[in-house]
Parts: C-alpha cells; sequence; structure tokens
C-alpha cells in the first residue's frame, strides 16, 4: 500500500488529495519515494545492540532519561515559562561539554576540566556517544534570548561557554544546515514556538509552523543520529501550539513544574520510548542554578518539629519516589454567610469530600467553619493516599489538639469514612521511618490485605476516620 506525505507539515494520507488537511498547503503531497529503502529483510531483534546513552553528569537528570541521552533521540522540555527550562538545558549542555572533574556525588555544575583549546567546536566525533567523555560540544538555538543573555546565565552557573556553539538564527533550514555542517553532539532548540519555516504560512509559534519544525528537527535527530532536546512552553491558551501538539512525534517529553514562589521544581517523564516513565528528579532553583536535591523529604517538610495543632506530615509518591510532605489545615468561625473553603496545593472538591465525610462519618461540626488547607512548600499533589492526613489536619485544627510528635499519616478515605490502602505503602512507611519518624497511622491490616500490601509490623492500624479521631482523643464538637 502506498502512503501519501505533505512534504510541510509530515502529514500522512492514505491516498492522494490536493490539500494538505493539517497545513491547508495545496500541492504539497506526494508518494512516498522511501519505501524502497525500506528493509525487506526482517532481522532477529537479539542481534541488534543493546540501546547507547550518552550520561550527563547530574544524576537526577539520568535517572529521569532512564540512564542517559539515547543518541538520535528527539525530547521535549516543557513547563511554564519562567520555571527553569533554559537554566536546566544550560546546565545539561554544561555537564556534556565538561563532566565535573571528580567523581561522586556532589550536587553542584562543576568548573570545566580542562583550560585552553581556543577552538570553539571539536572534530567531527564517532557517531553513537561521546568519545571518552571529553570535547563534546552543543549547539545551542537561542531563539528566545540573546547570546548576551546567555552569557549572563553562564556567568551565574559558573560554566564556561568552551564548545558551546550559538546560533541565533530561527529558521528551521538554517538550524538544519548548521547541524549538518558542525556535527555537533546535542542540539538545543529554545524554543520550539520561536522557530519558522519560511515555507509554511503563519508566524513562528502556530501549530503548523510548530509541527513542520519539528518534524523536520525529528528527521534530523534520525538521520544524523544526534540527540535534540527542544524546549516547548506549556502556553495558557490551552496547549495549542504547546507541547500537547508535539507529545506524540517525539521520543521523551519531560515536564519541569514547580513553582515561581518556591525553589523546589521536579522534572518528570511523562512519555520515554527509551526508559520507564513518570520518573521525578527533584531540584531546587538557586542563585547558581538547578541544584540536585538528594533528600527531598527534607525539603518539602516545613522544619517545625513541634507539635501544632492542623499540622500533618504523610508521604506522597512521585513516580516511584516517596517524599514526605507536610499538610497544614486551619479552621475558623464563618463570619457571615457561606464557609469559606480554599486550598493550596490540593484538590479543593477532594476537600469538600473530606468536609463532607468528616461530618457525617465523625461527627465533626464544619457547617459553620472557613477550611483552608495548604500542602507545605507549595508542592501541588493529586495523591489520594494524603486523604487522611487532610482529614486529621482538619480536625486537629478544629480541636486544637495536635498529633503525637514524629508521626505520619497514610490512608485514602471512603465515603463510608473508612481508611482505605494506599499504593506503595511499604515503601511509604519506609521512608518515613527513615526521616525519624516513629508513629505510623495507616490502613488495617485486613483492608491493606486486599490493597496488595505486606504486612509491616509497627503501624497503627485504622479502620475508620472516626476510630482514629478517638484515639488521638480529638473529641466531636457537637
Ligand atoms: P529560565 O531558565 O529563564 O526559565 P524558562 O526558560 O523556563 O522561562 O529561569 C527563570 C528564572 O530562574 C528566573 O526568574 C531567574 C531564575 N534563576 C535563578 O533563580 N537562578 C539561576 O541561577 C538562574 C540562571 C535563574
Ligand atoms: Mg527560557
Amino acid at each position: 500500500m502506498s502512503l501519501y506525505i505533505c512534504s510541510h507539515c509530515d502529514s500522512q494520507y492514505s491516498k492522494w488529495q490536493g490539500q494538505c488537511d493539517e497545513c491547508n498547503k495545496w500541492g504539497t503531497i506526494a508518494e512516498e519515494s522511501e519505501h524502497a529503502s525500506l528493509p525487506t529483510e526482517s532481522v532477529s531483534i537479539a542481534s541488534s545492540t543493546p540501546l547507547e546513552r550518552i550520561p550527563i553528569a547530574i544524576q537526577e537528570i539520568n535517572n529521569v532519561l532512564g540512564g542517559g541521552l539515547v543518541p538520535g533521540s528527539f525530547v521535549l522540555l516543557a513547563g511554564d515559562p519562567g520555571i527553569g527550562k533554559s537554566t536546566l538545558v544550560l546546565q545539561i549542555a554544561c555537564a556534556l561539554i565538561s563532566p565535573p572533574c571528580t567523581q561522586g556525588n556532589s550536587s553542584k555544575i562543576s568548573p570545566p576540566c580542562t583550560q585552553g583549546d581556543s577552538s570553539k567546536i571539536s572534530p567531527p566525533v564517532h557517531r553513537g556517544g561521546l568519545r571518552g567523555g571529553s570535547s563534546a560540544s552543543v549547539l545551542y538555538i537561542a531563539g528566545e534570548e540573546s547570546p548576551d543573555q546567555i552569557a549572563l546565565r553562564l556567568n551565574r552557573l559558573n560554566a564556561s561557554s568552551q564548545n558551546l556553539r550559538f546560533l541565533a538564527n530561527t529558521s528551521v533550514k538554517s538550524i538544519i544546515a548548521n547541524i549538518k555542517k558542525h556535527k555537533p553532539d546535542l542540539v538545543i532548540v529554545d524554543s520550539i514556538q520561536t522557530i519558522f519555516d519560511e515555507d509554511i504560512d503563519g508566524t513562528s509559534g502556530n501549530v503548523n509552523q510548530v509541527r513542520a519544525c519539528a518534524s523536520q528537527l525529528l528527521q534530523i535527530a534520525k538521520q544524523e543520529n544526534i540527540p535534540i532536546i527542544v524546549i516547548g512552553h506549556v502556553t495558557k491558551e490551552g496547549y495549542a501550539a504547546g507541547p500537547q501538539t508535539l507529545a506524540h512525534m517525539v521520543d521523551v517529553v519531560l515536564y519541569l513544574e514547580g513553582d515561581r514562589f518556591h525553589e523546589h521544581r521536579l522534572l518528570r517523564s511523562t512519555k520515554n520510548r527509551f526508559g520507564p516513565t513518570n520518573q521525578v528528579g527533584v531540584f531546587s532553583m538557586s542563585e547558581k542554578g538547578l541544584q540536585e536535591v538528594k533528600n527531598p523529604s527534607e525539603m518539602f517538610l516545613s522544619g517545625q518539629r513541634g507539635a501544632i495543632a492542623g499540622s500533618v506530615v504523610s508521604v506522597v509518591m512521585e513516580g516511584s519516589r516517596p517524599f514526605l510532605i507536610e499538610i497544614q489545615a486551619l479552621t475558623n468561625k464563618t463570619s457571615y454567610g457561606y464557609p469559606k473553603r480554599a486550598v493550596s496545593g490540593f484538590d479543593l472538591s477532594r476537600l469538600e469530600l473530606l468536609i463532607a465525610v468528616l461530618a457525617r462519618r465523625a461527627g465533626l461540626k464544619l457547617d459553620n467553619q472557613d477550611v483552608f488547607l495548604n500542602i507545605v512548600s507549595g508542592l501541588k499533589v493529586k495523591d489520594p493516599g494524603l486523604d487522611l492526613a487532610a482529614a486529621l489536619a482538619i480536625a486537629s485544627s478544629l480541636s486544637n489538639q495536635a498529633m503525637p510528635q514524629k508521626s505520619v499519616a497514610l490512608g485514602e478515605i471512603g465515603l463510608a469514612g473508612e481508611v482505605r490502602p494506599v499504593a506503595h505503602f511499604a515503601h511509604r512507611v519506609e521512608e518515613a521511618k527513615r526521616l525519624g519518624f516513629e508513629k505510623i497511622y495507616g490502613p488495617s491490616l485486613s483492608l491493606r490485605a486486599t490493597g496488595g500490601s505486606e504486612a509491616i509490623p509497627s503501624i497503627n492500624q485504622i479502620s475508620t476516620l472516626a476510630e482514629m479521631l478517638e484515639i488521638l482523643g480529638i473529641k466531636k464538637e457537637q
């Protein structure tokens, strides 16, 4: 069967048509001519060589990528404007160009190992990995900022621009020409929304332009076996010309998350053709760029270790990593009208559900109370395993009675007020104990057995929310 492909946006059709539905260009669709070059012989998978990877000297990034950058891979780095994407890619570039002199878990980007060597571009290397880790070259397409601004950022990161080549031209054709000419070890495109193809209608950033440029970059990545990292902003007006448009065509999708008023940043893989998805790397944005956080649990706790009413610690799973977080609730008598419910980092409808369960199943009087719920340190969580901690925080604030010192609450809450099992229970408990939390309140064994979690000794087993409040001596306010 023949395949018809639009020469502008790479859309595929099973039969010829005059106009492309995707980019609306006329006369651009032609029968795929490369079919003849496709292999005619089937091969054994076992005979293929294992995937080659270019390790990045920043462990958190390596982990998220599944062990390093795969040559020829097309990686999309998405995130809100101002979150730190340009900083992150520049750090990746620097780590590739000048890997740290010392091994070990230094969390900083080390200064370059060697001085001198005035040539900016290293000679072409054997494709498919770096030679001995030295003299890698990176091509940085600077569509968002001037080279001066990037130089300032490099200064801030205490890194050198040696072997880092900048291209301030955002025409996809000249980018491709540069890649072919210099054959860098890594190409960074900051950002896809600034790249344009003069043969496509519309300004850079519109859907057709974004798609057409990305598909040409994808092609050159595969052809030259060079990894390309493309930055894509998450746009306010939905995702039209942003990451969503590209997710299906790229090999890896990374999201950099966080909020600008807090220092932590999470790098999350939502798609990875070469490794596990939902891996999370944790960083903190410092004066000198993004620093790896090896012990995220410590960062997300408030540091206030005395028992305070309204504050409960729990363990959240981000990908396969458990972090301790602190939930704070404040209840306050409603002064007029409807009681107010407000959240920060938590789901509002989940809070409303928990309030209803606390009222109906545990007898707490909350219909004349404003309730505020906050996840300390600006983390946004959706994990249902935090239900118990959130409900306890509310009950604790209402009764002005603190949870026991060094205690952690884990469990989902059902509509009947029952405490339900949570995924990765053992893993969460382990993390809590590692950080010195001794009292763990969790779902009862019988329920946990159905959830598939193994029995863990020294857990205070709780079957219902009402039972939990009784244990803590939180009185019903009737
Ligand atoms: P940036 O990488 O420009 O974000 P993006 O490319 O996602 O738009 O980073 C933006 C913010 O990061 C900016 O407000 C300044 C801050 N920043 C630091 O706090 N420390 C640093 O070392 C750097 C380089 C930036
Ligand atoms: Mg930027």
